[in-house]
């Protein structure tokens, strides 16, 4: 797939700034359970440490496809698979419907700190889910964690002040400016229920982070963060 956005993940400052992200993981990998066999998909699969651990678990009876959007991950990524049951591919994950993936063959569909940034703009909010359930089997499952309501409301009213104040932005600019999409329980709920999806747990937890050191190069940090 071609991608021409900007690339704006790199995976040595993703780890300064951010690798508690794929060790925060007990529990949804839990829920996802891999077994010998299965075929999972990774949606926004990043540098791929966490896939990587899915598809040793799959062994090389089961099949992992990667997902991710940045050119740089997508790199390290394949450049450190040694696993024949792993595939890691470019792909803007918004349009999972111009990817053969949503053939129903998937057994389990997965995604860790990525739809926040995914569903980000409205008409996704729409489109993505449905992608989801029409890619995986009958009885299939789905398991995700992402940033929930709530999430950075410091650094989000910090920056939509910044930006209205200082940047000389509307309200409605400045909020719309934000990269992300927060999306309280009710409201995944109601998007999952509503493509089909028969929602066993759908819950919010409190999970506060502490940021990494800033360093000169930008990486680490709040700079680094976002
Ligand atoms: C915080 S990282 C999480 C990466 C990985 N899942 C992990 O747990 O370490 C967020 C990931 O979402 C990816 N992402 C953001 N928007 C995307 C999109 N539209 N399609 C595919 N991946 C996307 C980014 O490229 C990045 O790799």
């Amino acid at each position: 797939m071609a991608n021409t956005k900007a690339d704006h993940w790199s995976s040595e400052k993703y780890q300064n700034a951010a690798g508690f992200v794929p060790q925060l993981t007990t529990k949804v990998l839990e829920y996802l359970s891999p077994q010998p066999g299965k075929r999972i998909l990774d949606i926004g699969c990043g540098d791929g440490q966490l896939t990587t651990s899915i598809a040793s678990r799959v062994t090389e009876t089961g099949q992992v496809l990667g997902l991710d959007a940045s050119p740089s991950f997508i790199a390290t990524a394949q450049k450190s698979n040694t696993l024949s049951q792993l595939n890691i591919e470019l792909q803007d994950c918004t349009k999972l419907d111009q990817h053969e993936l949503t053939n129903g063959d998937w057994d389990k569909a997965f995604s860790n700190a990525a739809m926040h940034w995914i569903l980000r703009a409205p008409e996704t909010r729409t489109s993505f889910f449905g992608d989801v359930y029409r890619a995986l089997k009958p009885g299939g499952r789905f398991v995700f964690e992402m940033g929930g309501k709530g999430n950075c409301a410091e650094l989000h009213t910090a920056f939509t002040a910044a930006l209205t104040t200082v940047g000389d932005l509307s309200l409605e600019a400045a909020r719309e400016a934000s990269p992300w999409f927060f999306p309280s329980v009710d409201w995944m709920r109601k998007a999952l229920d509503d493509v089909g999806f028969d929602v066993l747990v759908c819950e919010s937890e409190y999970r506060p982070t502490k940021s990494t050191e800033s360093r000169a190069d930008g990486s680490g940090g709040l700079d680094g963060w976002v």
